[in-house]
């Protein structure tokens, strides 16, 4: 069995190959993401594997179908760039619904610690010989409150590392669970109150833009927050906006709303066209990272076990427990 697996990074490779020669599947891997111009290079496969910033609309979808393609398999567990609604009756998409919770909210925790105590700054200083603390205060964490939007999986693993930092949580969540531990309020209210924001929900119809004007004038002024989960959570241009107005106090980005074309990729030698992304990379007390908070070695090799099971599981029954269908998305 041969899958195209596109935005194939080296990365990926190890694990990929482990599992997929146990189950007798080769991966033939591209640099190019799936979108129209590539899908091409899909012929001759069964199927294809594809990762958070390949494009598969309706047209790469009905392309896929015309060279007998009827499986997508997508290595990561958001969906929003699958057009589910064309791909029912043609293809079957299926996914890693799970695979570390500890690796994305440990990163969020890192990003805080990093932009929060300056470590950042602090490594380049004394690389370069200066050991001033000058501009490097930062503050307590234990004490003080945080908002978490979203307290699913990787919610709930961010919840316990922050109480483990004495820490008070206030958690929102639209379809909130019972029997558990921490308050749930209302959005309103997690964001008057919040000194760290932090988004651990998916990217739907309802949470487009969940962070816009209105609700960064809404937040305690300084506060801080992180994203660790789609880009177009949050409005860059309003946060660009309250960053530059000293309402937000810091910004620990690993997502972007624009991020296809530029996360994950070299771009050192090249003049950044987005406005905004150039702003806040300038900004003192802004962290990015390039989608960066799956890569675990223990999330990669979990991502390839998965990813192939369910590739077998399709083969096998025509079917996967994995499936993600039309009902469960309102995604945009
Ligand atoms: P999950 O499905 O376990 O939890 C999501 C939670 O969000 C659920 O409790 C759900 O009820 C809640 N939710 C849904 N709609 C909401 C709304 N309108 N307002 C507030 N809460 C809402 O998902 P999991 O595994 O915790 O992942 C969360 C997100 O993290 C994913 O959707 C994905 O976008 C992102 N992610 C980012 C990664 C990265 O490398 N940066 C890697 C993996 C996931």
């Amino acid at each position: 069995m041969k899958y195209a697996f596109f935005d194939g990074k080296p990365y990926d490779k190890p694990s990929f190959n482990f599992y997929g020669e146990q189950a007798g599947i080769k991966f033939k891997y591209y640099d190019a993401k799936l979108d129209i111009d590539t899908v091409n290079l899909a012929k001759g496969c069964d199927g294809v594997c594809i990762f958070v910033n390949d494009t598969a609309d309706a047209a790469v979808i009905d392309e896929l179908y015309s060279l007998g393609i009827r499986s997508i398999a997508l290595r990561c567990a958001g969906f929003n760039n699958v057009d589910l609604r064309h791909a029912e009756g043609k293809v079957t998409v299926f996914r890693v619904p799970a695979y570390s919770p500890y690796a994305v909210a440990e990163h969020a925790m890192a990003m805080i610690l990093t932009l929060i105590r300056r470590t950042h700054k602090a490594y380049i200083r004394t690389r370069d010989f200066n050991f001033s603390l000058n501009g490097l205060t930062g503050f307590d964490l234990h004490g003080r409150t945080v908002g978490v939007i979203g307290t699913g999986r990787i919610g709930r693993v961010f919840i316990d590392i922050c109480r483990g930092f004495g820490m008070r949580v206030l958690a929102y969540d639209k379809y909130p669970a019972e029997g558990v531990d921490f308050e749930y309020t209302t959005l309103e209210r997690l964001l008057r109150e919040s000194d760290i924001v932090s988004l651990h929900c998916p990217l739907t119809d309802d949470t487009y833009h969940i962070i816009d004007t209105e609700r960064i004038i809404m937040m305690k002024k300084g506060a801080y927050i992180v994203n660790t989960s789609r880009g177009a959570l949050i409005d860059s241009e309003a946060l660009l906006e309250g960053i530059k107005s000293r309402h937000i106090g810091g910004a620990c980005l690993d997502v972007y709303e624009e991020e296809s074309d530029i996360f994950f990729e070299d771009r050192s030698g090249h003049i950044v066209d987005d406005e905004i992304l150039a702003r806040l990379i300038f900004m003192p007390n802004v962290l990015i990272t390039s989608h960066q908070a799956f890569l675990t070695e223990d999330a990669l090799d979990a991502i390839a076990a998965t990813t192939v099971k369910n590739i077998v599981e399709f083969h096998e029954n025509g079917k996967c427990e994995n499936e993600v269908r039309r009902s469960r998305s309102a995604v945009v």
